[in-house]
Parts: structure tokens; C-alpha cells; sequence
């Protein structure tokens, strides 16, 4: 679904957005996420491993899983996880376990599940049949580190560990669960999501595109996944429709103002802010937001689609949003 379709007149009839949920005048995101930040980046440390969970065969070669450790651990926003436990947080709170069954523990799964399917994609998107970028999250990129075929093969074995996290053997994730969330998570990465964004991408250098389709190239590249990871937060329990219809316009319009974001942020900010080479679009020719509207246009959609993110999230029913509703914020008025 485009995000600008739905709610662009309401997020116009609202300019100045007050956020509604209880408790959300105060909240703090960064008190909110430290805990589980640390949480994220243990459970990365521990899974990202040589070790085979069930002792069957031989541990991953060593290089390789050091090149996958390389790309997952020490960088990066942990934007996606966060999106997958705030929606968990939204949907859940106050009732975290069911049937004996901690949803927390599976949110923690999802999270890491979704960040292993992005840092692949950044892995493949950095090498030189790509973007061809030396420079990831403050240091050199994989293929520059470890050469193109192991970081080729690095993004393979994190796509597919991925999907390992979210289907454990220990009967801790209902069946049904791990069916919904590894759909959610391979529909949001394949063709018809992060990887057919980026086959877009790839076509579309040096191409006048429409804004429509500049938008779906974005929707796809990017916004699929954080729309998962949205969808996959909610998912870890059993939300209910209106809940879901809510999240998943959040979903919509907050992933596609996050590229947005991107584009602009290529433009304004420097290599050492973002961690990465800034200025590489024009370099490489590729259709932005930027080129297409201007710098203070694209600005201006990035905020109203950010009214509509907050829209959305009014259209719950839910009454812990202020997680969701801040990393909408910080999505939009980021640095880097
Ligand atoms: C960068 O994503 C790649 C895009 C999808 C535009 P992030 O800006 O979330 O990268 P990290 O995870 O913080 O490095
Ligand atoms: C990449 O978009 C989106 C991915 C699926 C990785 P970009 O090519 O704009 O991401 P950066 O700017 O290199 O992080
Ligand atoms: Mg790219
Ligand atoms: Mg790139
Ligand atoms: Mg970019």
C-alpha cells in the first residue's frame, strides 16, 4: 500500500501533530531503548557464533562467521530491533507471557532476526556491483575487508541465520508463530520487498523517475523491512485487527519517510557523521528524493509523512504507542 495514499489529507489537516497516548509527554526513548539495546547487542554476540546449537556437525568456518560478526556487531542504529519491540511493547503491554510462553523472548528473536536480514542487505548493497562504498557503519566495508566473495557469502549465511533465529528447536516459539514471522520477514526481504527494491534501484540509475516510481522503489528497498519489523513486533503475540490496520499504515508511512530521510541525508550530512560515504547517490547517479523534489521539499514530505506515521498509530486502538511514536521522531529528525 503507498503511504501517501491514505492519510496524506488527514496529515495536511493536522500540521502540528500532538502526540495522544498516555504517559507520552514524558517518555524517553533513550531510558526506553538501553536495556534493551543491551539486550539486542548480547543476543547478536551470542548467536552470531561457530557454534551449531544442537552439537550435530561441524562449527561455520571461522572466517566466514568472522566476516558476519564483522557486519552485525559493534554499529549501527538498531533501528529495526527497536521498531519490533516497540510494536511488541504496544501490543503486549502488561501481558507479556501467554500460556507459560515468554513473547518477550520472541520479540527478541524477531528483533535480531530483522537486523540480520538488514546488515546482509548492507553488506550486498556496499560491493562494487552495487553501490561499490569502502566506508559501513565508521569502517571499511566488508568486501573491503574480507574480499567480494566472502562478503557475498557473509550475507548469504546472515540471511539464512536469520530465519534460524526465528524458528528455534526448544519449543519456546509456538509453531504458528514462527510460520508468521519468518512469511512476514521473507515476503518483506525477497522479490517483492528489500531485494526487488534494489533491483529497482539498480535499473533505475541515471533514470528520471516519476514520483510514484521513486516511491515504490523506496517502499520496497526500504520500507518493506521496517514495516516488518513493525508487523513482526505486533506478531510475537496476537494483536487484533484494528490494531494491526493501525500498525501497519504506521508501517507504511514511517518506512518510506525513513529512505526519504536517507536520500536527504546523503546530501546534507558528512562520511563522519553518518558512518558511511556521503554524497554517494549524485556519485552514482541514482534518482533520490532529493533529486527529484529539492532539498526543502523532500524535507517537508519527510514531516508529513511523519504526521501520517502518528495518524496511524491514533487509529490502534492501542494505548502504548509513545515507543513507536518516538522512533517515528527519531526516524524522521535523525542525524545520521
Ligand atoms: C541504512 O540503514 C541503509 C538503508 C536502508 C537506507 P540504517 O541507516 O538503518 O543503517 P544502520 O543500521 O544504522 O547502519
Ligand atoms: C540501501 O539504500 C537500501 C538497502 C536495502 C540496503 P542505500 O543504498 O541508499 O543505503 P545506503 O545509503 O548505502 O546506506
Ligand atoms: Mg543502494
Ligand atoms: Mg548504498
Ligand atoms: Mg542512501
Amino acid at each position: 500500500m503507498s503511504a501517501m495514499m491514505t492519510t496524506t489529507a488527514d496529515a495536511q489537516a493536522s500540521p502540528t501533530h500532538t502526540p495522544s497516548a498516555p504517559g507520552s509527554a514524558d517518555f524517553d526513548l533513550d531510558v526506553w531503548s538501553r536495556a534493551r539495546l543491551q539486550q539486542v547487542e548480547q543476543a547478536l554476540d551470542r548467536w552470531v557464533t561457530a557454534d551449531v546449537p544442537l552439537g550435530l556437525s561441524h562449527g561455520a568456518p571461522a572466517q566466514l562467521v568472522e566476516a558476519m560478526r564483522y557486519a552485525v556487531l559493534d554499529g549501527g542504529k538498531r533501528l529495526r530491533p527497536l521498531l519490533v519491540l516497540a510494536a511488541h511493547y504496544a501490543v503486549c503491554h502488561g501481558a507479556s507471557s501467554a500460556q507459560g510462553i515468554s513473547t518477550q523472548d520472541i520479540a527478541l528473536r524477531a528483533a535480531c532476526a530483522v537486523e540480520l536480514i538488514h546488515a546482509y542487505s548492507l553488506v550486498h548493497d556496499d560491493m562494487p556491483c552495487m553501490d561499490n562504498d569502502v566506508l559501513r557503519r565508521g569502517k571499511p566495508t566488508v568486501h573491503v575487508q574480507f574480499g567480494q566473495a566472502s562478503a557475498l557469502l557473509a550475507g548469504d549465511a546472515l540471511q539464512a541465520l536469520a530465519f534460524e533465529f526465528l524458528t528455534p528447536q526448544d519449543g519456546k516459539v509456538p509453531p504458528s508463530i514462527q510460520a508468521r514471522l519468518c512469511a512476514l520477514l521473507a515476503r518483506a526481504a525477497g522479490s517483492a520487498g528489500m531485494a526487488g527494491g534494489q533491483a529497482i534501484d539498480l535499473a533505475s540509475v541515471g533514470l528520471p523517475l516519476t514520483e510514484s516510481q521513486l516511491r515504490q522503489m523506496h517502499e520496497l528497498k526500504t520500507g518493506a523491512l521496517l514495516q516488518a519489523s513493525v508487523m513482526m513486533g505486533a506478531h510475537c503475540s496476537t494483536p487484533n485487527a484494528q490494531a494491526l490496520e493501525g500498525l501497519q499504515a504506521y508501517g507504511a508511512a514511517m518506512g518510506l519517510a525513513f529512505q526519504v530521510v536517507d536520500d536527504i541525508l546523503d546530501v546534507t550530512a558528512d562520511s563522519t557523521t553518518l558512518g558511511k560515504t556521503a554524497g554517494k547517490d549524485a556519485d552514482n547517479n541514482k534518482p533520490t528524493y532529493v533529486s527529484l523534489m529539492g532539498l526543502q521539499a523532500s524535507k517537508a514530505y519527510a514531516q508529513q509523512l511523519l504526521r501520517q506515521s502518528l495518524h496511524a498509530l491514533d487509529a490502534t486502538g492501542l494505548a502504548h504507542t509513545e515507543a513507536l511514536r518516538a522512533l517515528a521522531d527519531m526516524v524522521v529528525n535523525r542525524a545520521h
